[in-house]
């Protein structure tokens, strides 16, 4: 967990991170990095590559395997250690607070600089990752594509939705993103999916978040994966949030996916709240969000 790794970052030396971001650039080329490997990607002795690789292991940061030879990868605990170990680095982080959330793709706690944030580890192809290799003993290097690459990539591609997004459309202020990790604003509010709305807030909170998803196609995002949990309603609205797999208009399943967000958001206030939304021309709605035109839910009710 994360807050341990918070303590131990601290009792941790730099030859550590050295170690640390050795194994992970040995990681870009084969699952378990050999130890013999490790002097030259870590750039220590070695002799101090043993004495790191055990005060690491011992701490759940990397583990070993002994196959054709003896290697060694980052747990995801060591990966954040290195995105953490940078953003304190760079002044973005100074401690790290309680968990506030665990989503099936990612970790996210509280951390603190000169403000309340949130650090979202992504987790992309983790849990896959521990499936797949379950069945094997061994894969073969040129097969090899590490979970690390992939969580990166997430975190990558959210950071930028968010920095293009942001403050146009109601979205979490980005701060700083390293690795797999993006650093933004903490969002005070309950998810939509766990709010009780008044009956008279019902349509209007809808309203919001189809402006919001009207403005993400304006600045070209459709998120692809809307839902009541990935909206925060706030005291001052809604926030959407939760945007690594957003895809630019212009792909070839956008407008698939732009209709399966309207469906997703709408079919959850229909279920939840029948007597305050009726049945919605979805593809009408779709059109309307294309066209940059208002999208008032009742605007869309079906005769
Ligand atoms: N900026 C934020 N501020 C506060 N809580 C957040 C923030 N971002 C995410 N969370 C919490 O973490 C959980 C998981 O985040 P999310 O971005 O939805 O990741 P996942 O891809 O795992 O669903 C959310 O359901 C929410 O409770
Ligand atoms: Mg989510």
């Amino acid at each position: 967990m994360v807050e341990n790794v918070a303590s131990e970052l601290a009792e941790l030396e730099s030859e550590d991170f050295y170690l640390l971001s050795g194994v992970e650039q040995g990681m870009r080329f084969s699952e378990w990095v050999a130890r013999e490997k490790l002097p030259d990607f870590a750039d220590l002795t070695p002799e101090n590559v043993d004495y790191r690789l055990d005060r690491c292991e011992r701490r759940g940061l990397i583990e070993r395997k002994t196959i054709q030879y003896e290697g060694y990868r980052l747990t995801f605990e060591g990966y954040d250690a290195l995105a953490l170990h940078t953003f304190a680095e760079r002044g973005t982080v100074e401690a790290v607070g309680a968990p506030l959330g665990v989503g099936k793709e990612s970790d996210v706690y509280e951390v603190r600089s000169y403000t309340s944030l949130a650090l979202k580890f992504h987790r992309e192809g983790y849990t896959e990752f521990r499936e797949v290799n379950r069945e094997r003993e061994y894969t073969a290097d040129r097969e090899h594509v590490s979970w690390l690459y992939t969580a990166r990539k997430a975190a990558k591609r959210e950071h930028a939705a968010l920095e293009t997004l942001y403050p146009d459309v109601s979205v979490p202020r980005p701060v700083d993103h390293n690795r797999h990790a993006v650093v933004m604003e903490r969002i005070d509010g309950v998810e939509l999916g766990r709010t009780a709305l008044e009956p008279e807030q019902v349509r209007p909170v809808l309203d919001l978040v189809l402006g919001e998803m009207a403005g993400a196609y304006d600045a070209g995002y459709v998120h692809a994966d809307m839902s009541e949990y990935n909206v925060f309603v706030t005291e001052a609205g809604v926030v959407v949030f939760d945007w690594p797999q957003a895809v630019p208009t212009d792909h070839a399943n956008a407008r698939e996916l732009l209709e399966r967000d309207v469906e997703n958001v709408v079919g959850y206030f229909r279920r939840k709240y029948p007597n305050r939304v009726e049945a919605v021309d979805v593809r009408a709605l779709a059109d309307a969000i294309e066209a940059g035109e208002s999208v008032a839910v009742s605007e869309f009710f079906e005769e």
